[in-house]
């Protein structure tokens, strides 16, 4: 990066605030800061530690990591284990049998509660299911499932009987579904009817029909789970029904214990061209991160805890921490069907009162929605039960992570603003809480036995106070073994571009303290008139004007500076009358006067809503194409598909 990279992310490192751990809950912490120093005097002892101490091992490993054939890794590979067995039997077997593993709650109001024994008894069920219809161990199964108990039993199931599962968020289209069902070759595909949305049936069977229409594909079996009781399609010899294949199988079922390196799952993700990424991960080096992260970046109290992570088991949070981190735990947790304005804009708050949570982990945009609909929603609920925050998904604005921490965690829970990505399989960079003094708007720390680093152009470290690309330079526990399929794109993609390190694609910032700043995908850091802008400062600036309640911003083509700012804003209620032109003006002018003249949009647009995928992304190579005048690109995986077209609409008036 050139030299005056980090002049124009200054506003976001001279955010000054930071929130001490109050000295109480630091005492008790479950992390402690001595972590770091066993961490960095042996990282390969330190792993090996926690990957005893979490896991329960059928074969104790003598090798903790294998690193002669970089950069495919073989953790604890002469060990073995099963997943299924850590997450659930020997928690049975510890006495801990009738602790609720899950409370679950459906969009409609209803609820069912699974303690560990009845967990792993479901468990057990499918796994023999599963084997009767010719699942074995190295196979691929499908779940195209909504939130629901089943889901988790699924994979669990999938993991006992040593098959890789790969998951397909609901919201994807067949097409998506069929891709990635060839792409691993999947023998079997678990689905449902459908599920809720917003208090109306919503159909999921129609689109695993639609994907298997040709019959040619490598499915054998579609096993479906009744949720919503709507009618559906049925191809005899293909199709059986949950309740008639896996609720009447014995429930008699031995664990096998698998090398560590057996695939656990693959997870499909987009990158930056072509078809989707199959991220392979495998065993014993996943769930000790996942373990290990869910207990000390979350402060984990199994025995009293009521933990919430409002992911969808579609994208990988809901693998780490839904499914494999909570449960490899012990942990106690709520797992939530629906949309949280159904049937009212408390819902979430309505839940954490009724469940007493007391660790919350969900996105900044989910935030950003709940502060838009205002704070008298949350006001009208007992939030008191919440200790923990946790925030995940893009750099968190630091006027929400200040929203977050008054409103809902009453300016008394720590907050852990957690990076990661699916190819790193657990949290890497994360403030441990009461360790760690917090700033708002940054992940700040590595974790114990994590070594992230932000390097220059060239590879070389950065100074503090620079910006620069977020790398990792030693191998890690949960990190990804390959790309399904593809070892050549594996190499290219993340560790061709930096000699010897994972190259992250997230640009970063480190600040006077050293502290790491995320500035978004480096494919979202413009460059205009030669200086580097980050959509997420800019993005960051508009939010804090009190009339705003979103923004996304692009950087689009422009023949004179490189790239223009354009920016994309969604206004508050109370701003919603405003003269539409007066305030994109003033708008400017506030970006110009927060950050610099340089970032000063070259047109802010004032929209009804932004275009997001159904787990809360801003779509923002779309508003790319409108802001370059080119012809919206594929939009399928669009929440609601027509909000393009009245913005590209507004955008050429
Ligand atoms: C990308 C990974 C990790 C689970 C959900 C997303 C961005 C993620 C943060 C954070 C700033 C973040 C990065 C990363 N990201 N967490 N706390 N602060 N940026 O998983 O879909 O694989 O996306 O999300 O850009 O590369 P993913």
């Amino acid at each position: 990066m050139s030299s005056d990279a980090s002049t124009p992310m200054d506003n976001l490192s001279h955010e000054d605030r930071s929130f001490t751990p109050d000295p109480a809950f630091a005492r008790d912490a479950v992390a402690q800061k001595t972590l770091y120093a066993e961490a960095d005097a042996d990282r390969l002892a330190f792993w090996a530690e926690q990957a005893r101490e979490l896991l329960t091992w059928d074969t104790d490993f003598t090798q903790t990591l294998d690193w002669s054939n970089p950069p495919f890794a073989r953790w604890f590979g002469d060990g073995k284990l099963n997943a299924a067995y850590n997450a659930l039997d020997r928690h049975v077997e510890a006495g801990n049998g009738d602790r609720v593993a899950i409370h679950f709650e459906g969009e409609p109001g209803d609820t069912r509660t699974y303690t560990y024994a009845q967990l792993t008894e479901e468990v057990k069920k499918a796994a023999n299911a599963f084997t009767a219809l010719g699942v074995a161990a190295g196979d691929r199964v499908a779940v195209y499932l909504p939130m629901i108990p089943e889901a988790v039993i699924t994979m669990l199931a999938c993991a006992r009987i040593g098959a890789a599962h790969s998951v397909v968020f609901g919201g994807f289209s067949a097409d998506a579904l069929r891709s990635r069902i060839d792409d691993a070759e999947a023998k079997l595909v678990v689905t449902a009817d459908g599920t809720w949305r917003r208090g109306k049936p919503s159909a999921l069977k129609p689109a695993v029909d639609a994907a298997l229409a040709d019959g040619r594909s490598t499915v054998e079996t579609v096993v479906v789970v009744k949720r919503n009781g709507e009618p559906v399609d049925w191809t005899e010899g293909r199709d059986t029904w949950w309740s008639d294949t896996v609720e009447t199988a014995s429930a008699d079922h031995t664990a096998e214990a698998f090398e560590a390196e057996q695939p656990l799952y693959i997870l499909y993700t987009s990158g930056t061209t072509g078809k989707p990424k199959g991220i392979l991960h495998t065993t014993g080096g996943y769930l000790t991160q996942a373990a290990f992260t869910h207990r000390n970046v979350f402060d984990l109290r199994p025995e009293t805890d009521v933990y919430w992570c409002t992911a969808d088991i579609g994208w990988v949070t809901g693998h780490s921490y839904v499914v494999y981190g909570p449960l490899v735990n012990g942990a106690t947790q709520l797992i939530y069907e629906g949309t949280p304005d159904t049937p009212h804009q408390g819902r979430w708050w309505e839940l954490v009162q009724k469940y007493g949570v007391t660790i919350l982990y969900t996105a900044p945009t989910a935030i950003r929605t709940m502060m838009k609909w205002g704070e008298d929603i949350p006001g009208g609920f007992d939030l008191s039960s919440l200790r923990v925050l946790g925030s995940v998904g893009e750099p968190i604005n630091p006027e929400a992570w200040m929203w977050y921490r008054r409103v809902i965690g009453g300016d008394r829970c720590p907050i852990v603003d957690t990076w990661w990505q699916t190819e790193t399989g657990a949290i890497m960079i994360s403030p441990l809480p009461g360790v760690t003094a917090t700033k708002p708007g940054s992940a700040q720390v590595p974790l114990p036995g994590i070594t992230a680093d932000v390097v220059d152009d060239t590879g070389a470290p950065v100074g503090d106070g620079e910006a620069g690309y977020l790398v990792i330079r030693e191998p890690w526990p949960s990190m990804l073994r390959n790309i399904w399929g593809d070892p050549d794109r594996f190499v290219q993609t993340y560790w061709s571009r930096f000699e010897g390190m994972y190259f992250a694609g997230d640009g970063a910032k480190k600040d006077d303290d050293g502290d790491v700043w995320l500035l978004g995908r480096v494919d979202d850091v413009m460059n205009v008139s030669g200086h580097r802008l980050s959509t997420a400062e800019i993005e960051s600036s508009l939010v804090g004007h009190p009339a705003v309640a979103e923004a996304a911003v692009v950087g689009a083509a422009d023949e004179t500076t490189g790239q223009a700012v354009i920016a994309f804003v969604i206004l508050r209620g109370s701003a919603a009358g405003e003269d539409k032109e007066t305030m994109s003006e003033t708008l400017r002018q506030h970006v110009g006067k927060d950050i610099g003249a340089i970032a000063k949009p070259r047109k802010v647009l004032i929209v009804p809503e932004l275009p997001k995928t159904r787990s809360g992304k801003i779509m923002r190579r779309l508003l790319k194409d409108v802001a370059e005048g080119r012809e919206v690109g594929d939009a399928t995986t669009l929440a609601d598909g027509s909000v393009m077209n009245e913005i590209a609409a507004d955008f050429a008036k």
